[in-house]
């Protein structure tokens, strides 16, 4: 049997003694305080979604974003926690990412060990649909920078993906491009990321396809990268959706080795 930490606990005696009652469609969004988590809130609250909302530290979600949500307190590191927080979850958004590029809260804690936690609890606890926001330049075609801390985290973002990809839930990856923060605009080119260059993309429209992605058959077990296309109709991104492949587990190429980055 699990063993559980003392947060863990604590955590689970909170939604106990809340009297929450188990709902539908309930969607536990991890790094809801952030630009694309908190983008994708409001969406959801709007779409009538039942969210538990995640962050590190609650007085200053509240101070950030209102009281609104009924912020939970979760270290994505600290894995009895996750676990724990898995409770009764049907979908999940995971925008959570690091802005430590070393440290104990650097890459490989969270965007890589953080995720393969969320993943693992996901799997346990029958979770519908696991959205990933990723990046559009990390996976096994991503660039190799010259910029090594950047390189280092690109690198542990493809190996939480690829954790993601091997665990059998039904997921989607979406890889923003450089992230503005603008509302939705809709007007945006997805593509695989074999296919990304450079680009940028509003944190709105981010928000909004990794809520579409819960749903959205066409978005099954995707990776993808989204640019903002000033070219592109509204819209015009379901249809470039619809053609990209599904992945297959490693994509693994001679010319993108799933290699580690140099340390
Ligand atoms: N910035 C860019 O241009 C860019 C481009 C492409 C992809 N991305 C990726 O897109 C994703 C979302 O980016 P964003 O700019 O929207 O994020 P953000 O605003 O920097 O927010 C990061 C989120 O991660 C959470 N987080 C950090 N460490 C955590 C931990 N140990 N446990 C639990 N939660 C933790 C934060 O929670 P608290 O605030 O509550 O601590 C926050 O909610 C990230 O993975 C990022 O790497 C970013």
């Amino acid at each position: 049997m699990m063993k559980l930490g003392r947060s863990a606990i604590a955590l689970a005696a909170a939604f106990l003694l809340s009297g929450a009652l188990p709902a539908a469609h309930l969607v536990l969004v991890a790094g809801a305080s952030g630009r694309s988590g908190s983008a994708a809130m409001r969406l959801l609250d709007e779409e009538g979604y039942t969210v538990r909302a995640t962050t590190t530290n609650r007085a200053r979600a509240v101070e950030r974003h209102g009281a609104q949500w009924d912020w939970v307190e979760l270290d994505v590191r600290d894995r009895d926690a996750v676990f724990a927080a898995m409770q009764d979850v049907d979908y999940l958004i995971c925008a959570i990412g690091t802005r430590s590029l070393l440290g104990g809260n650097g890459p490989e804690f969270v965007d890589y060990a953080g995720v393969v936690n969320l993943v693992d609890a996901a799997v346990e606890a029958g979770v519908r649909h696991f959205v990933l926001v990723s990046s559009a330049a990390a996976g096994p075609y991503r660039e190799r920078s010259r910029m090594i801390l950047f390189a280092r985290a690109r690198h542990w973002k493809t190996l939480g993906e690829n954790h993601l990809k091997n665990s059998g839930l039904d997921y989607t990856i979406v890889g923003p491009s450089g992230l503005r923060d603008d509302p939705a605009e809709g007007r945006l080119r997805v593509m695989a990321r074999a296919d990304y260059d450079t680009g940028r993309v509003a944190i709105g429209d981010v928000g909004m396809l990794t809520v579409d992605a819960l749903t959205n058959p066409d978005a099954r077990n995707k990776s993808y990268a989204v640019v903002r296309d000033e070219s592109a109709a509204p819209g015009a991104w379901r249809e470039m959706l619809k053609a990209i492949e599904i992945d297959s587990v490693t994509e693994e190429s001679p010319d993108h080795p799933l290699m580690p980055d140099p340390e």
